[in-house]
């Protein structure tokens, strides 16, 4: 099977050809950051229009860089959820059209799960049940996973996504937008000097959720020199005007994220028996995250699934590859798939 798949859920849009073997033929990617930076974040009336703009583009792009011409498609894979609403639209009524125009059926996929999938495509026999961390700017989950097909949530964030945390923390900062690679370049200079921060575990529910909203206000109260006395007598006061100060609560907020992330990953992996971790989403892409999965992996000898930079972060590979798997299950859709915000 040769499938087209289209990404347009948040701020890039992708279209890549996937084979039924999981080959990533093309995988075509057009970031609207320079868009959004001004803004200081993703703005979706801008997302969408952009989108719009080019969206044939990127798909004539995916299927000539993939030597496939579009009568030789199978089927059309679309992201229909969860996303910003407008920049869904754009994208599944493209592959709607598509569709309809070629004959061909349409998967519609949900990001997530892709995300997740991404971490496995490479993979030759994953390893099941699989515990599976999702970071990304819109959402922070921890799945069971039995099959690509077969998730279970067992864990999310009550408040901010981390990447949404490292959006935040880096706009504070004024490191700029995107947070994550910004925070991630400017604690790799910095020194010994570290923030004592915080690393949220909330209790409640399953025991396996996350809290990055208190993380971030800390950054904040320390920038602006609100920290306890106690704190004050054992820690460098903040200077945002010194770039070792910058570096270090940099490198401080990336720590405390990377540790509670980690430290839910294997308390999920503990809880149902996993026999191996993973790891996917824009923030999985952190050097440092991946790093601590991968340590504390290999000292409980268990296998790590991190999906390679380019597809951690948002791409159409993931959702070509995951629809193969839906297609092959023997769903079948029709063209009144709708998209959804959640
Ligand atoms: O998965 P993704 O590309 O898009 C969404 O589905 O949201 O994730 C984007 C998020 C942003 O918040 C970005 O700051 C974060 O992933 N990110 C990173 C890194 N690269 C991207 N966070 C930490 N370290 C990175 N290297
Ligand atoms: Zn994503």
């Amino acid at each position: 099977m040769i499938i087209l798949g289209i990404e347009t859920s948040c701020d890039e849009c992708a279209a890549a050809v996937v084979d039924g073997g999981g080959t990533i033929l093309s995988n075509v990617v057009s970031s609207q950051i320079e868009l959004h930076a001004p803004y200081g974040g993703v703005v979706p009336e801008v997302a969408s229009r952009s989108h719009m703009e080019t969206i044939h583009p990127v798909i004539a792009e995916a299927l000539r860089t993939a030597h496939i011409a579009a009568n030789d498609l199978d089927a059309i894979a679309v992201t229909h959820r969860p996303g910003l609403i407008g920049s869904l639209l754009v994208g599944l009524c493209a592959a709607k059209g598509l569709a309809l125009a070629l004959g061909k059926p349409l998967v519609p996929v949900n990001h997530v799960d892709a995300h997740v999938y991404a971490c496995v495509a490479g993979i030759d026999e994953p390893l099941y049940p699989l515990s599976a961390l999702v970071v990304s700017g819109g959402h922070t989950s921890l799945f069971r996973v039995d099959s690509p097909l077969e998730l279970e949530p067992v864990g999310r964030t009550l408040d901010d996504a981390a990447g949404e945390a490292f959006d935040k923390v880096a706009a504070i900062l004024g490191l700029g937008y995107p947070g994550g690679p910004a925070i991630e370049k400017a604690a790799r200079g910095a020194g010994n000097e570290r923030f004592a921060l915080p690393r949220p575990l909330p209790t409640g529910g399953g025991g396996l959720d996350f809290s990055f909203s208190g993380l971030k206000t800390a950054v904040l109260y320390r920038t602006r020199g609100m920290t306890s006395k106690k704190r004050r007598t054992v820690e460098p006061a903040f200077d945002g005007d010194d770039p070792e100060s910058v570096a270090a609560m940099a490198a401080s907020f990336q720590e405390a994220a990377a540790d509670v992330l980690t430290t839910r990953l294997f308390q999920a992996a503990q809880k149902f028996g996993a026999r191996a971790v993973a790891a996917g989403g824009g923030v999985a892409a952190n050097s440092l995250l991946r790093q601590q999965i991968e340590e504390k992996a290999a000292a409980l000898s268990l296998p790590v699934y991190l999906p390679p930079r380019a597809l951690a972060t948002d791409n159409a590979a993931m959702i070509a590859g995951l629809a193969g798997h839906i297609y092959a299950s023997g769903r079948r859709f029709d063209l009144s798939v709708d998209a959804f915000a959640g």
